[in-house]
C-alpha cells in the first residue's frame, strides 16, 4: 500500500496480517526490531493529540526511522505557502512518510491526489471522516483477547455521529464481516448514514450479549448546530457506562475507549479502571500496530524502487 488513508483500502487478509505482525512486535525484545534507518518520517498535526502523535513517534523510533515534527502554526503555511508546495519541500528533503492529522473530512484523500510520488501519507485522523490506525489497534486488542471477528458483538456507545473513530470502526467491521455491531446513543448522535451495523437508542438492548463495550467521548468541538447538542445530564443518565449498565453486556465483556476519556461523563472510573477495562492495552497496542503499518508502507516503497 502506498498511502494509509482508511481501512476500507484493506482486505480482511491484509487486516489480519497487520494484526499478526503487530502482535509479533509486541512479543519481540526491543533489540530484535528490524531497523529501517535512512527512512525519514514527518508528523504534521493540525489538531491536538496525546496518544496518536506519541505512539507514531515511538513506533517510528522503534523501527530506526528519523522522526521530524512540524507544528503547523509555526510553519510557512502561515505566510501563504500552499500545502502542495510544502509537500514538494518535504519530499525534496528526503521525507518518505508524512503522518498527518487534519480537521477537515477527507483532507488526506485530497492531498494524496496532489502529493509528490515519493511522499507516502498516513492518516492520523481527519475531521469526522476517518481514524484508521485507531480502528486497527482496537480490532487488534479484541483479537488479542481471543475474540473472533465473525462471531463477536461490539457495542459502540455515545456520540457516534461526530466520531471519526466510529466511522473507521464501522468500515473495518464491514471488511472483517464482524458478527454484530450495535451503534447506541441518543437520536441526535446516531449516524445519519450507517456504514455497518444497526442503531438503537436503548443502552440495555444494545449492550445485550455484547463481547465488547466501547464508549466514545462527547465531541463538543464538532457540534455544528443546535440539533447536534444533547443534554449532558440526560446523556449520563441514559448512556454512561457504569458498573450497573455494564451488567447489561456479557459478564466478561471487554471495556474499551479510544480516548481521551471524560471520567464521570461517558464512563465511570470504577469501570475505566476495573478488571474488564482494556483501555490502557489499547494505548499500548497502538505503538505495535503503528509499527506494523509503517513497516508495510516502507516495504511497499522499497519494493517499488528495488524493482
Ligand atoms: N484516540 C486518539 O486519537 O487520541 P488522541 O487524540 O490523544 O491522539
Amino acid at each position: 500500500m502506498k498511502h494509509f488513508l482508511d481501512v476500507d483500502q484493506l482486505s480482511s487478509a491484509n487486516v489480519l496480517a497487520l494484526v499478526e505482525r503487530a502482535l509479533g512486535f509486541k512479543n519481540l525484545p526491543h533489540h530484535d526490531y528490524p531497523k529501517y534507518s535512512g527512512v525519514v518520517l514527518l508528523q504534521v498535526f493540525y489538531e491536538n493529540s496525546t496518544r496518536t502523535q506519541l505512539s507514531f513517534e515511538l513506533a517510528a523510533k522503534n523501527l530506526g526511522l528519523t522522526v521530524l515534527s512540524l507544528d503547523p502554526k509555526r510553519s510557512s503555511e502561515s505566510k501563504g505557502e500552499a500545502m502542495q508546495d510544502m509537500c514538494q519541500t518535504f519530499a525534496a528533503m528526503g521525507v518518505q512518510l508524512m503522518v498527518m492529522r487534519h480537521p477537515e473530512d477527507g483532507a488526506l484523500q485530497a492531498l494524496s491526489q496532489a502529493a509528490p510520488d515519493a511522499l507516502q501519507l498516513v492518516n492520523a485522523g481527519d475531521g469526522m471522516y476517518a481514524h484508521p490506525t485507531q480502528a486497527m489497534l482496537d480490532i487488534m486488542t479484541m483479537i488479542e483477547n481471543k475474540l473472533v471477528p465473525r462471531d463477536m458483538k461490539i457495542a459502540l456507545v455515545g456520540n457516534i455521529r461526530h466520531s471519526r473513530v466510529a466511522q473507521s470502526l464501522q468500515r473495518l467491521c464491514r471488511v472483517l464481516d464482524v458478527g454484530e455491531l450495535a451503534l447506541i446513543g441518543p437520536e441526535a448522535w446516531l449516524p445519519k448514514n450507517i456504514i455497518y451495523g444497526h442503531t438503537t437508542s436503548s443502552l440495555q438492548d444494545g449492550l445485550k450479549n455484547a463481547d465488547v463495550v466501547m464508549t466514545l467521548r462527547v465531541q463538543h468541538e464538532r457540534f455544528s448546530k443546535d440539533d447536534d447538542v444533547c443534554d449532558l445530564a440526560m446523556y449520563r443518565e441514559n448512556y454512561a457506562i457504569t458498573s450497573n449498565t455494564l451488567a447489561y453486556a456479557k459478564p466478561d465483556a471487554l471495556v474499551m475507549h479510544p480516548g481521551p476519556m471524560n471520567r464521570g461523563v461517558e464512563i465511570d472510573s470504577e469501570v475505566a479502571d476495573g478488571p474488564q477495562s482494556r483501555i490502557l492495552k489499547q494505548v499500548q497496542n497502538g505503538v505495535f500496530m503503528r509499527m506494523a503499518i509503517l513497516e508495510r508502507l516502507i516495504q511497499y516503497q522499497n519494493l517499488r524502487y528495488d524493482g
